[in-house]
């Protein structure tokens, strides 16, 4: 269920596209599913910005059943899906809100419910302060209190002594299909928000001599829903502190973990150092015996071993071999790809770029659209004037090349291998092999010419 606005995070987007670990709610909620049945038997029911919401989770492979024009609650988001539904004798029903559910919990719900061939099966847990969960009346069967349910009451509904009762509902459920579509008419809207409430079907089975049953389980913290910002951040910082502690645990060391934000699907090799406050977001891969130092913030990049990522690097879709050596403060846009042993350093921003094997471009320098090969030299302020106001342009910098600072190579152009570009060069043709290039105007000296301008103003004076 992903229809909901998600009122009480106060937002204009939809609550399931909120992101923790990086990722939207709703997406860990599909990964979880289909885990336990094909992706294409997982429907996500949209509704409040539908189209934003199947754009999102496109790429995941699941269906959706659309509950439009109005949402009008869990049990309507139900009654929406007759139609898919109908396909199959049982399906679990989980909340897009709901992010850090587990397969293997799901799979003992679906064994426990078949197992005791329910109508109903819920998820229940006891958390430390069961307040604003729909909570569940368990049957007493002569004194004892078995498996089977009564009804679940929303918070807003409680009696003084139902609030006592210290077991909720988590919004997930397994149902038989035909005795839940046989029944789910009997819903009504005869609560504070005017809603069909899924959690009604407990009590409308249990008329109709259905069997309801409670499934609880102690893992707490995966059963809880999202519904507010704070504890939108809490299950943030709890899958932000698992991801760290299972870096840790494979031989990476995190300092102050609790400042680093890396993301659920990021990958990094043993005896690498991952300083204070850095973020490895997305798909990035790091290898072994690198350091990443702290301010640096790294998305969808592949970094070998023994790199050293000094502070403040920001990388986008960068590929980086081993040895390399990047910052500080470098900036490495998408399609950058830095060669073994390479060095960019400060200020230095790169972009579609090749950079080959021991090159090295360490101060205040812009390289686009080039391909750049071995033991290239890239002087100070050197910039690839890669752009003329319409189209991008190429620039070729073979083995060898040694860029004088201050140098403005306009594309397209290339140097050829082992030449020289004297500092402050403006290049706008090709540069032969092993040649040396100079554009730049000739320096005149004046002899005594200051001296001379220091004395007329003297006499004035
Ligand atoms: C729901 C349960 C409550 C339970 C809690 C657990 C109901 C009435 N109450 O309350 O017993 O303790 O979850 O977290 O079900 N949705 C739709 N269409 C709608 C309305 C909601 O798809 O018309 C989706 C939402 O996007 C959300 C999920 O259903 O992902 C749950 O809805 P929400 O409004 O968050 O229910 P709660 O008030 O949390
Ligand atoms: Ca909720």
């Amino acid at each position: 269920m992903a229809a909901g606005k998600g009122t009480r995070l106060k937002s204009k987007h939809p609550k399931v596209l909120h992101e923790i670990g990086g990722k939207p709610l709703l997406r860990h909620v599909i990964e979880a599913a289909a885990k336990v049945v094909p992706a294409a038997d997982v429907y996500a029911i949209v509704g409040y910005e539908a189209d934003r919401v199947k754009a999102a989770m496109a790429d995941t492979g699941c269906k959706f059943i659309e509950q439009l024009p109005e949402q009008l609650g869990t049990g309507h988001a139900i009654m929406s899906g007759r139609e898919q539904l109908e396909g199959y004798d049982h399906f679990l029903v989980l909340s897009g809100d709901t992010p850090l559910i587990r397969p293997e919990i799901l799979q003992r719900l679906l064994a426990f419910h078949l197992q005791q061939g329910s109508a109903m099966t819920l998820l229940t847990a006891e958390p430390e302060n069961p307040f604003g969960y729909g909570r569940v009346i368990r049957k007493t069967v002569g004194d004892k209190i078995g498996n089977e349910v009564q009804a679940i009451i929303e918070q807003k509904q409680l009696s003084k002594m139902q609030e006592q009762i210290g077991e909720i509902n988590s919004g997930i459920y397994a149902l038989a299909t035909k005795p839940v579509f046989d029944n789910i008419g009997k819903l009504s809207t005869d609560n504070p928000h005017k809603e069909y409430y899924l959690t009604d079907m407990a009590a409308v089975l249990n008329k109709s001599g259905e069997k309801v049953v409670a499934f609880k389980e102690d893992a707490m913290a995966e059963t809880l829903g999202i519904n507010t910002r704070a504890e939108l951040v809490r299950l943030d910082a709890q899958l932000r502190a698992a991801k760290t502690a299972q870096l840790m645990n494979d031989g990476v060391t995190v300092y102050k973990p609790e400042t680093c934000v890396i993301d659920a699907d990021v990958e990094v090799g043993a005896d690498t150092v991952i300083e204070p406050f850095v973020q490895l977001l997305g798909r990035t891969k790091v290898g072994s015996d690198c350091r990443i130092r702290s301010g640096s913030v790294i998305s969808n990049s592949t970094i070998g071993d023994n790199v050293n990522v000094r502070q403040g690097t920001i990388m986008d879709d960068a590929k980086v071999e081993s040895g390399a050596i990047i910052g500080p403060y470098s900036h490495l846009r998408p399609g950058s790809e830095i060669g073994a042993n390479a060095h960019v350093g400060n200020f230095v921003e790169t972009k579609k770029v090749k950079l080959g094997k021991g090159s090295k471009a360490n101060h205040l320098t812009y390289l686009g659209d080039a391909v750049i090969g071995e033991g290239v030299n890239i002087g100070a302020g050197t910039i690839t004037c890669n752009y003329d106001g319409v189209n991008k342009h190429q620039t070729t910098i073979e083995d060898g090349v040694f860029v004088g600072s201050d140098s403005t190579l306009v594309a397209p152009v290339k140097l050829g291998k082992g030449s020289y570009v004297g500092a402050g060069s403006c290049i706008t043709d090709e540069v032969p092999p092993d040649s040396l290039a100079i554009g730049r105007g000739r320096q005149i000296n004046k002899e005594g010419w200051a001296k001379e301008k220091r004395e007329q103003r003297s006499r004035k004076s």
